[in-house]
């Protein structure tokens, strides 16, 4: 417990293990899976045995436990390994060499994730620090040559799990060769097994028939939890994170239930939700979370999602939303799309000063702010002004924007939020 003088102490903690409600703590056990588990369990034998190695894809929405049930899996197949081969005559024993790769990591500056960029990736893991490549300035053919290179350096099987696999783009080269590589002669000493995991449906749908070939020669489908699992996954999360005395049933109900209806059954949404609901009891100086606690960590969660979609937007998108916000902090709102325009070409002269690029007309920033529009973040109304009056649609910020939003995306991607004239007011 607290007691201490300090500003960064509360008076009392519910908190007893803080790591288990971090983003990358693996669990011991992978509840309500058992399914999944069979299949991915039945994928990664051979290895084991010593046989050649599958291939295997594992999709589902976010936060369903793919990642974690890989981690679990990689951790049981190689201490498992360890005490067969501890067993085992040298030249019987089997070798596993798993290289774990979040593709997402891949995206520098300009540069797209891509099968190049990945490639690069699994170079530098198996290289020291003092020769590892850099990102740019090789043909795509020389980084995959030393890719196998590489590769083949080591000794028997190669698991490389390639996690966030979506974030390769439309170039998935990597994903039709590395299952082949052995066949295709690129490999001679070692066999190579691929796990891609991804949330993003879209995809799976269009990957090209050759990867659906080799890389999903399984597939495996992780579903929503519903809110009974939920709540399963979450009390033994509670019983290992939090003090005996800081939560109830209800609340473990409560949170399941919010993570339930407004994050599609996402594990990692109810599990933050009972971090935040336990923080905010801190700073109150509560010694058990209750319903308010948890009322508004939801809230808070919320406006950081927000924050962070705003963040993911490509830079028209931002402009327009910046444009918006000025707009709305003068009381512009609604705005025809023609003041919109207006405002846009401010925020992109501002902000492209040095090279010189130019605002889209007022049509191709149409384009981008129906996307606004058909993503939620801003709402059209509609003006009909009867047989001859005229018909023309405004725009403002839907009930889950504000300028304030904005800003942070901003912060959140290193913009400055620059000044803007709207109609000679300074805002
Ligand atoms: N069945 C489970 N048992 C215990 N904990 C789980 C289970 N499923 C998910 N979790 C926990 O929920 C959180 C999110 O899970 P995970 O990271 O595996 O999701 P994911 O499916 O990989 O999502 P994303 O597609 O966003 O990467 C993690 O903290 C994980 O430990
Ligand atoms: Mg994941």
């Amino acid at each position: 417990m607290g007691g201490s003088d300090s500003i960064f102490a509360d008076d009392v903690e519910l908190i007893k293990n803080a790591e288990v409600l971090e983003e990358d703590y693996t669990p011991e056990t992978i509840l309500c899976r058992d399914a999944a588990l069979d299949d991915f369990t039945d994928v990664l034998k051979p290895i084991y045995k010593g046989r050649p190695p599958q291939n295997a894809f594992l999709y589902g929405d976010t936060g369903v436990g793919k990642t974690a049930a890989t981690k679990h899996l990689r951790d049981k197949l190689v201490d498992d390994l360890e005490t067969k081969n501890a067993d085992l005559p040298a030249d019987e024993q089997v070798t596993l060499n798993v290289i774990w790769i979040n593709c997402e990591n891949f995206t520098t500056g300009d540069h797209k994730t891509s099968s190049y960029q990945v490639a690069v990736g699994i170079v530098n893991r198996l290289r020291d620090k003092g020769n590892r490549i850099t990102g740019t300035g090789y043909a795509p053919q020389d980084v995959y040559d030393i890719m196998y290179s590489e590769l083949d350096d080591l000794d028997g099987t190669v698991l490389i799990v390639l996690d966030e696999v979506d974030k390769i783009g439309k170039d998935d080269t990597l994903l039709y060769e590395l299952p082949r590589s052995r066949d295709m002669g690129y490999l001679e000493t070692v066999r190579v097994g691929v796990i891609g995991i991804s949330n993003d449906y879209t995809f799976r749908k269009n990957l090209s028939p050759k990867v659906k070939d080799s890389l999903c020669e399984t597939e495996i489908k992780f579903p929503p939890y519903d809110a009974v699992e939920l709540r399963q996954i979450l009390q033994s999360r509670a019983e290992l994170a939090l003090y005996d005395d800081a939560y109830t049933d209800e609340t473990i109900q409560l949170v399941s239930a919010l993570a339930y209806q407004e994050a599609s059954g996402s594990a990692r949404r109810a599990i933050r939700l009972l971090r935040g609901s336990a923080e905010i009891a801190e700073g109150e100086g509560v010694e058990q979370i209750a319903e308010t606690h948890v009322r508004q960590a939801d809230k808070k969660i919320e406006y950081g999602n927000i924050v962070e979609s705003i963040a993911d937007q490509d830079d028209e998108k931002l402009y327009i939303l910046k444009a918006l916000a000025h707009l709305d902090l003068v009381d512009k709102t609604p705005a025809r799309t023609r003041t919109i325009h207006r405002a846009y070409s401010r925020v992109v002269r501002a902000y492209n000063e040095d090279s010189g690029s130019e605002p889209l007309t007022q049509r191709g920033m149409f384009n981008h702010l129906s996307k606004l529009v058909m993503f939620g973040f801003v709402h059209t109304i509609d003006r009909n002004k009867g047989a001859g009056g005229g018909q023309w649609n405004e725009h403002e910020f839907s009930d889950d924007v504000d300028p304030a939003k904005v800003k942070e995306a901003y912060d959140e991607r290193g913009l400055d939020w620059k000044r803007i004239k709207t109609r000679g007011v300074d805002k």
